[in-house]
């Protein structure tokens, strides 16, 4: 049995659930007319140019469609209708890696908004271009995102940690027309490069017409001529006022690339109404933000955390956000509780990776400092564990703040699974109950309802607005990868490529990915890609890489490499780091193997398929329960084994 942690009432003001009746309301009204809450919701809470005339199209499921026809757009919800009453208001407050402050009020971020909607229109962006942005963590960041948002071009943010060819594979998929970059950035104390990566992605590449670069960290970069443009120079020169392009709710709004399974990274395509409006929601009803709170994400613009709660959510609800270039740990372990007693932070929003971390290098430190303006500890992107969790509530916390585990991906836009701050009683380590309006569900392959304690597939019965509209020129794939596994009623439903189980509280525990995707601090990388990078080394063979649990990064990376020549059997640490870099070449630092083992085969069933499982379990030193007689060739799990034993004496 779980202890369970009740809110603390007094820290809530008016909040958007009082107690787990209110939540209770709103739930049963969804179930009676779906359609007409959110369609109330949506009227209260979209600026709109011209009304919806349906709420949710299912005409060409798995297609949906929200908000059909309703006119809008996401910079005008996020800016300008916040100047009548918030014109001076800090939008955005920005700290460098070196303690440089920026404080960039609604009635600036317009301005600096619009001058880049026209810099962007006079290099001949028009709507429905794409746009790839490859950014350090700066404001200009996010300016980027909305002055696209604002004539209707479509972003596609790939994070800065990105390889040279990933970042290529990502804007030779979306066809860019132009990419936005800096020179670099500072990253504990140094500065960092980015236009070099640009400039490699690029070669060969023919629809990128223009670079606009930032310059930043004013380190030596090589300019092309005709093609590079800087930014600085030109945005002094543009006009402050840039109109707002009309969209529909069904316009595309942008693009973020996500591993999955198989294959190559999908391109997430996520439209306007229904995104911005649950972005906007979330914030209200998981992080309780009211108009006078500083809020504060840790991710990076590059992932949809950073999308969602740095830059649309936040900007949306009128609040202000609280971006920060360096890293928590630098110059020291107190660095995070620093900037929060300095910005009087109210939601301090992060991801238990970095909460393991912290914990682990500087278990005391929050003490040193006043964290009394917290209310909300969110946590992202994982399960978190007991320990970490306990550290949170009681050092972090203080014993008083909710923490809200929130579970959601990429594919869903914003929060599916979280706790409501003032209402819902805590069990550490489950994200408790779906937000009101999201029909998630643990069920098996038939649409069954899984009893308490048994794992089942998290689906999400229902269309919901901020959903994912599609991949990006593969809609077969978008049909295969989110509606083949589960059906109910008889009607496919979305899979989240996770399992799950309820307690019997009925309380969700997220139990992890259950197909072939690993999460390394919050990352998804898929064990395709992966595989892929690994097999470019003239020596390997054949190659399996699986998860294995990590004290700090949650899971890390542990690849079984076959080599062509059988003799280097065991550990051979040149060649692994020889291999690491094409990973780091190929995907990114995030993706490099942490264990590995050079053995003579792969488990496989006859029919060719590599037992994952297994390797799984020898990762973990787990024993191997399963009946090997079935594999291929049994005796190579023993040998696995005695190898692995070997490298880790
Ligand atoms: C996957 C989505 C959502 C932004 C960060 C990652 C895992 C996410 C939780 C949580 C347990 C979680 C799932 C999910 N995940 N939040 N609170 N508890 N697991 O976005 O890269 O799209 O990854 O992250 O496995 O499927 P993403």
């Amino acid at each position: 049995m779980s202890e369970i942690y009740y809110p603390h009432k007094e820290l809530f003001e008016n909040p958007a659930f009082k107690n787990m009746c209110e939540y209770e309301d709103l739930v049963k009204e969804f179930e009676k007319d779906y359609e007409g809450t959110w369609a109330k919701l949506a009227n209260e809470k979209i600026s709109w140019f011209a009304p919806f005339k349906k709420v949710l199209d299912e005409s060409n499921a798995p297609f949906y469609k929200w908000f059909t026809e309703g006119k809008l757009n996401v910079a005008y919800q996020c800016i300008d209708r916040h100047l009548k009453d918030k014109k001076n208001k800090a939008a955005i407050i920005w700290e460098g890696d070196n303690g440089e402050k920026r404080i960039i009020t609604y009635l600036e971020l317009h301005r600096e908004v619009n001058r880049f909607a026209n810099l962007l229109k006079s290099l001949g962006v028009k709507k429905g271009d794409r746009v790839v942005i490859y950014m350090p963590m700066i404001p200009e960041a996010a300016f980027a995102m909305l002055a696209c948002a604002r004539i209707g071009a479509i972003h596609s943010v790939v994070f800065g940690g990105f390889s040279a060819e990933a970042l290529k594979d990502r804007i030779l998929d979306a066809e860019a027309k132009i990419v936005i970059t800096a020179d670099g950035a500072f990253r504990k104390g140094k500065p960092y490069m980015l236009k070099p990566v640009v400039d490699k992605a690029l070669e060969g590449v023919d629809c990128v017409e223009k670079v606009v670069v930032v310059e930043r960290n004013n380190e030596e970069i090589e300019w092309v001529e005709g093609r590079d443009v800087s930014y600085n120079d030109l945005i002094v020169n543009q006009d402050n006022e840039c109109p707002f392009e009309i969209m529909d709710s069904e316009d595309p709004l942008f693009l973020l690339y996500t591993s999955g399974s198989t294959g190559k990274p999908k391109g997430v395509e996520h439209h306007q109404a229904g995104y911005i409006l649950w972005a906007q929601l979330t914030m209200e009803w998981v992080f309780d933000i009211k108009n006078n709170d500083t809020f504060w994400c840790t991710a990076d613009i590059g992932w949809i955390t950073g999308h969602t709660y740095i830059v649309y959510g936040p900007l949306a609800a009128g609040a202000t956000t609280l971006m920060f270039e360096g890293v928590l740990t630098y110059p020291d372990a107190g660095r995070a509780w620093k900037m929060i007693e300095e910005y009087k932070v109210n939601q301090f929003y992060t991801a238990p990776t970095a909460i393991r971390l912290l914990h682990k290098i500087g278990a005391d430190e929050p003490k040193k400092y006043d964290l009394t303006s917290l209310r909300i500890l969110g946590t992202v992107g994982e399960p978190i564990d007991p320990a970490a969790w306990k550290w949170y509530y009681d050092v972090v916390g203080n014993g008083r703040c909710s923490i809200v585990d929130t579970w959601w991906q990429t594919e869903t836009g914003g929060h599916m699974i979280s706790p409501l701050p003032a209402a819902t009683p805590i069990k550490p380590g489950s994200a408790t109950f779906p937000l009101p309006g999201i029909f998630a569900e643990i069920i098996d392959e038939n649409g069954n309802k899984m009893p308490p304690n048994e794992k089942g597939l998290l689906c999400i019965t229902k269309p919901w607005p901020s959903m994912i509209r599609t991949i990006w020129g593969d809609p077969e794939r978008f049909v295969s990868s989110y509606f083949g596994t589960a059906k109910k009623d008889g009607k496919p439903v979305y899979f989240s490529g996770d399992g799950a189980i309820y307690d019997e509280d009925g309380y969700i525990w997220i139990t992890g990915r259950v197909d072939d995707v690993i999460n390394v601090s919050g990352h998804r990388l898929g064990t395709a890609e992966i595989e892929a990078a690994i097999q470019k080394h003239p020596h390997v063979a054949e190659v399996a890489v699986v998860g294995k649990p990590d004290e700090i990064t949650g899971e890390s990376i542990f690849a079984y490499i076959v080599l062509k020549s059988n003799e280097n059997l065991g550990e051979d640490v040149e060649l692994m780091k020889e291999i690491n870099e094409i990973i780091a070449k190929e995907i990114g630092n995030i993706a490099k193997v942490k264990d590995f083992a050079f053995v003579p085969g792969l488990p496989k069933t006859r029919s060719g398929k590599i037992m994952r499982r297994i390797l799984r379990a020898i990762a973990k030193g787990e024993e191997i329960k399963q009946d090997t007689s079935t594999l291929e060739d049994p005796s190579v799990v023993e040998k696995i084994i005695e190898i692995v034993k070997s490298c880790q004496i």
